[in-house]
């Protein structure tokens, strides 16, 4: 077992009760740019400190009894941005494996990774296919990253995929009359994992930047003005506490409607 610390049990008291906990809780890490000019400092020293806001999160989800936590490291659009920044944006994924699969693999966390892997630098995909491949068979939380994820390009893609198979013969005509949500669910990125229950987003922005555009139809959203690189444990805990209040009633009446 990890050592978890003699905290464990008392912070355990905090989490709400397991059935009010999200499943899969996917995560804007936003704010880093802003976190490194407030103190003079150049973004990529923020992103450098997110890298470490991402292993304090992990721990905490996997110490939470989180199922699945996504985070969105990089998006299809962040490639507008200095080529500097970028490069050095690519290399984290990289660097935190090298120095976190050994706890990752102790953890008996599963790495994923959702995105458009052919346009990475080949260093890049290289560690987070080694990471996916060697953490395969675990079965604790589910650490997928969304590297080079754009969801309207992952729409895109479900299309042709679709269209392809078609063309292909192994979809009929026929079977597209019949064509339902999962079938598109099927084609996604995301395809083997639950819809999120619960998105974050640090950094005090209230979009989601082309993040999960399908899969969110009715997750929750939770919004934090903290910079990315400040976000703890006890931020996450916020969130979790604020879900667990929440009353998701995808559209039908819910507990108040039943009077
Ligand atoms: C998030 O922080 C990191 C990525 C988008 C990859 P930002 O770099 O967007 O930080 P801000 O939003 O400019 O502060
Ligand atoms: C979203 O943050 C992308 C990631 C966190 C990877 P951005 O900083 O790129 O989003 P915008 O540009 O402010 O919408
Ligand atoms: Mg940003």
């Amino acid at each position: 077992m990890w050592p978890f610390g003699r905290g464990r049990a008392r912070k355990r008291e905090e989490l709400p009760s397991v059935d009010r906990l999200p499943q899969h809780v996917a995560i804007i890490m936003d704010g880093n740019g802003r976190w490194a000019q407030a103190r003079g400092l150049p973004r990529i020293a923020g992103h450098e400190a997110g890298m470490r806001a991402v292993r304090r999160t992990v721990r905490a989800a996997d110490e939470f009894g989180i199922r699945v936590l996504t985070l969105y490291a990089f998006s299809t659009e962040n490639w507008r941005r200095p080529r500097e920044e970028v490069e050095f944006l690519l290399s984290l994924p990289t660097r935190f494996l090298e120095s976190d699969l050994p706890e990752l693999k102790e953890r008996n966390v599963s790495v994923r990774v959702m995105g458009f892997l052919d346009e990475l630098p080949p260093h890049t995909r290289a560690a987070v296919e080694q990471a996916v491949a060697e953490t395969e068979g675990n079965t604790g939380l589910v650490l997928n990253f969304a590297l080079n994820y754009g969801s309207r390009r992952e729409i895109v893609y479900a299309l042709q995929r679709i269209l392809y198979a078609v063309r292909d013969g192994t979809l009929a005509w026929s079977d597209v009359e019949a064509l339902r949500e999962e079938d598109i669910s099927r084609f996604l990125l995301s395809a083997d994992l639950p819809d999120p229950d619960l998105i974050i987003r640090t950094g005090g922005e209230m979009r989601l930047s082309n993040f999960l555009l399908w899969q969110a139809a009715y997750a929750e959203l939770w919004f934090t003005p903290r910079f990315w690189p400040d976000f703890t444990r006890e931020d996450f805990l916020e969130g979790l506490r604020a879900y667990a209040e929440r009353e998701r009633r995808f559209g039908a009446l819910g507990d108040g409607g039943r009077r």
